[in-house]
């Protein structure tokens, strides 16, 4: 029997003996995947400086010790109720919340979670082999604390499965363990999960972009009429944002870095001769992580996202924000390409609400990406980063079998084949990366070549600390 009180939780787990029955039997098999599937040589012998979700209070939810990371408590919260909570959009606009699954939108809830919980072990597999190749202590601690809470955001919504789908649940549960990210008989749903993080550049635009989807994501989750999902999400929002904070710092002290060995270098020197990775390689991994996560938003058009709408399951980002929330006979002024021409049509509103939710999001990363850029000015170097066209490097919706340039320019395949390496990371690319990333730093206080350090540490613990130890 497990016991309630390994699992830390504000659901009521103790009384709640269906449940604890469920995880019982889950949770074995869970641990068994985190020792196959999650970070590899970081298991047994090492104790990481991790926090840990204990409550949902603001003030003191986060618990920071030392654990070796099979130990972790993963937990289940939700965050605290709206009372007398209202349905914020759709056809059922200003109805009271559900707190059971209506049996009618069992299967399209069902789909959301579980697309969504596919993809929180996904990039804990992705990333399983990064910490033999970590830059300092302060970043093999952010890897591993980023992994944990994504293996919370699997427990999660295992436990909206365990708890409100019954049977199914249940075997929807196990099959999450079950598909593996770059699989080939069974790999992770959606593609962006499935493409392998073997050097840090990408971890950093990994966690800044496509932890950037999962926000967007949430966002439009934690509005769900289903108010267990959107409590479940709500919560799961406080940790996305470090995981973002991971990448976006990540980046900016790469690029810090970058212009410190350029100006060392009398900016005449390539940067790679000196170890440092040079702004167009940062710029294509850029390039490669935020159009994979465009993706992730799903086709332009879209009649499912247009019935999660309607029916209340999966609200826009910050619904509040709009004027009106049914959303009946409103339009949204879409560009389509037809016979290799850009041409506007209005589509409902509703049809439109991934792209919609795709404005948010491409918004939230022309921020980001603002705030590289004046590293750079400061720096005193001319050029800067930028996001590429929407049209560029897509494999789902109306782009997709088309090519652009990172203008948005249209070109044929031959073109495009011929200067993809320009825009996208190519092998060699890869290796160099590979190349400066090959002996991890393992010293307190001491950082790889390529990044600098970060301004202070986590929790208040000076940037020299010890946060991964290794047990005597
Ligand atoms: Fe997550
Ligand atoms: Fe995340």
């Amino acid at each position: 029997m497990i016991s309630a009180e390994k699992i830390p939780n504000n659901v009521n787990l103790s009384s709640n003996k269906r449940l604890q029955r469920a995880l019982e039997h889950w949770q074995p098999k869970y641990i068994q995947w985190w020792r196959d599937m999650g970070p590899q040589g970081f298991q047994d012998y090492h104790q990481v400086y991790v926090r840990t979700a204990v409550s949902v209070d603001p003030s003191g939810w986060a618990h920071f010790e030392y654990v070796k990371l099979p130990e972790y408590r993963w937990g289940i919260f939700l965050a605290d109720p709206i009372p007398d909570r209202r349905i914020g959009f759709g056809d059922f606009f200003g109805q009271p919340v559900w707190h059971e699954v209506p049996g009618e939108f069992r299967n399209q809830l069902r789909r959301l979670i579980v697309t969504q919980g596919d993809t929180e072990p996904a990039s804990v597999e992705q990333q399983r082999w990064l910490g033999h190749r970590c830059p300092s202590l302060y970043d093999l601690r952010n890897l591993f604390q980023v992994n944990v809470e994504e293996g919370r955001h699997l427990w999660a919504m295992v436990y909206l499965l365990h708890s409100y789908f019954g049977r199914d649940g249940r075997d929807e549960a196990e099959e999450l363990l079950d598909r593996q990210s770059g699989n080939r008989d069974k790999p992770r749903i959606l593609e962006a999960f499935n493409e392998p993080i073997d050097n840090w550049l990408d971890f950093f635009m990994f966690t800044m972009f496509t932890d950037r989807d999962g926000k967007s994501q949430l966002m439009s989750l934690s509005e769900s009429s289903l108010d267990p999902l959107s409590r479940t999400t709500r919560f799961m929002l406080t940790e996305e944002a470090h995981h973002m904070f991971v990448g976006e710092t990540g980046v900016s002290r790469i690029l810090q870095r970058t212009c410190e060995l350029m100006r060392e270098a009398g900016f005449s020197e390539d940067v790679r001769k000196v170890g440092g990775i040079d702004i167009p390689t940062i710029q294509k991994h850029l390039n490669q992580w935020f159009s994979l996560s465009l993706d992730l938003h799903g086709g332009e058009v879209s009649s499912n996202a247009a019935s999660y709408f309607a029916n209340g399951l999966k609200g826009r980002a910050k619904e509040d924000t709009f004027d009106e929330h049914v959303v009946k006979d409103a339009c949204y002024r879409m560009e389509f390409f037809e016979d290799g021409r850009p041409a506007t049509r209005d589509v409902l509103m509703r049809n439109a609400m991934n792209e919609v939710l795709r404005d948010w999001y491409v918004g939230d990363c022309a921020a980001g990406v603002e705030r590289w850029n004046r590293i750079l000015e400061h720096a005193g170097v001319s050029e800067r980063l930028r996001l590429p066209d929407r049209k560029f490097n897509r494999h789902i919706g109306m782009y997709s079998g088309f090519h652009f340039d990172p203008n948005g320019v249209p070109m044929s395949k031959e073109q495009w084949e011929k200067r993809r390496n320009e825009w996208l990371p190519c092998a060699a690319d890869s290796e160099y990366l590979l190349s400066i990333m090959a002996e991890p730093v393992y010293q307190p206080g001491r950082f790889a070549n390529y990044i600098a350090p970060p301004r202070r540490g986590i929790n208040q613990k000076p940037v020299d600390f010890e946060y991964v130890r290794t047990e005597q």
